[in-house]
């Protein structure tokens, strides 16, 4: 099989192409990155010394790009994409093209070259905030955040190709990710390498806001069962049945290390902050028989494990990255004026 993986070269895209080229070494997979900010190469050095693995720097805004990329190919796995909150609240421009535009560019050109199966990445941030039960597939979308809109826009959109052109491509909505090769501006990264720097870390608002928290290399599995197993047009959510707290997770991160609350710096909320995501997951479970394998503590533990032993992974991107530096130093300023 003939796959292109769209954003493989960022956190997500990187464990599933490393679970992929393990699976299913006879694949071709193309990886179609920008390398924007979040983007590292490096992350994918040992697959990329495999004949099968071809890498193209590119932009799917660009529609020539795509079309060039799904060119022979049987898949698209589209992972691409503007990931992080606080960025769209400052600058939402990029989320607006890369999420919706891109996506629109991904899409047709696979639908033009009658590209067999595609898989589009999404999140359960399309749901908005539940305060009770849990969001099924077919509940309404109700974003609150630049980000969350551009990709329930992207959603529409794939539901749009379907019902239009009969190209039906396939949607998963996962929780909140963690593990290795996640960029150090999400909660879980940023906390662990900030409390090895003996920095405090910046909880938002009370804390309690929860997320349900998926180990990637269960969500990767997810995708995998999807891309092959799962019906064409349909959505899946994918969840990690493991709802906690920020203040939990955070507990939790200063426990490994042998630190108390005093570590803690309560900051400025943020701005439409989602007080609780959960998903309903019976249809992957009950269609495709896929359910998270890694317990929370065990996976957030190997996670910790990878961040102590890739110190040099996350200090070149904090300590020597200029738009990582520019952002945090923006955002974080604003914050420090307290509740
Ligand atoms: P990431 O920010 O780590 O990686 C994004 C990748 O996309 C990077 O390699 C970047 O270079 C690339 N990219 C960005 N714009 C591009 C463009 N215009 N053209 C080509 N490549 C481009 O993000 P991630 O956490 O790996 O998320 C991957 C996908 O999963 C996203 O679509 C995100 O919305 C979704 N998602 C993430 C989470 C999570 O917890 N991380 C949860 C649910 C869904
Ligand atoms: P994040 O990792 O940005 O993922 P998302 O916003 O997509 O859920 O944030 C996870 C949670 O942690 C979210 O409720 C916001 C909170 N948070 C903080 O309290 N402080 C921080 O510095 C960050 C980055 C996030």
């Amino acid at each position: 099989m003939r796959i292109v993986v769209t954003g493989g070269a960022g956190f997500i895209g990187t464990n599933f192409l490393f679970l992929m080229h393990e699976k299913y070494p006879g694949y071709h997979i193309r990886v179609l990155d920008a390398l924007t900010y979040s983007g590292n190469k490096d992350n994918l050095l040992s697959l990329l010394e495999s004949p099968g693995i071809e890498f193209i720097r590119g932009d799917i805004r660009e529609p020539d790009t795509c079309m060039e990329a799904v060119e022979g190919m049987d898949g698209v796995v589209n992972f691409a994409a503007e990931s992080h909150v606080d960025r769209s609240i400052h600058d939402a421009s990029d989320f607006l093209s890369t999420n919706i535009a891109g996506t629109y560019n991904m899409l047709k050109a696979a639908k033009e070259r009658n590209v067999e199966r595609f898989l589009h990445i999404s999140t359960d941030e399309v749901y908005g905030s539940v305060e009770s039960g849990s969001s099924k597939e077919d509940d309404p979308l109700l974003p609150a955040s630049p980000y969350s809109a551009s990709k329930a826009s992207a959603d529409l959109l794939v539901h749009s190709f379907g019902m239009t052109f009969g190209y039906r491509a396939m949607i998963t909505r996962s929780s909140n990710n963690f593990g290795p090769y996640q960029y150090p501006e999400k909660l879980i990264p940023f906390f662990i390498s900030n409390i090895m720097e003996g920095k405090k870390v910046p909880l938002y608002g009370d804390g309690l806001n929860v997320r349900d928290w998926i180990f990637v290399k269960d969500n990767c599995e997810a995708l995998d069962a999807v891309f092959h197993k799962g019906t064409p047009g349909r959505i899946y959510n994918v969840g990690g049945g493991c709802e906690k707290t920020n203040m939990e997770i955070t507990r939790c991160l200063l426990e490994y290390f042998g630190k108390d609350d005093s570590f803690i710096e309560f900051v400025k909320d943020r701005p439409g902050h989602d007080r609780r995501y959960s998903l309903d997951c019976t249809r992957i479970t009950e269609e495709l028989g896929w359910r998270p394998e890694h317990k929370f503590e065990d996976a957030l533990t190997a996670t910790i494990e990878w961040y102590i032993d890739n110190r040099p992974w996350w200090e070149a991107i904090k300590k020597k990255r200029e738009e990582y530096i520019s952002f945090m130093e923006k955002h974080y300023d604003s914050l420090s004026l307290k509740k």
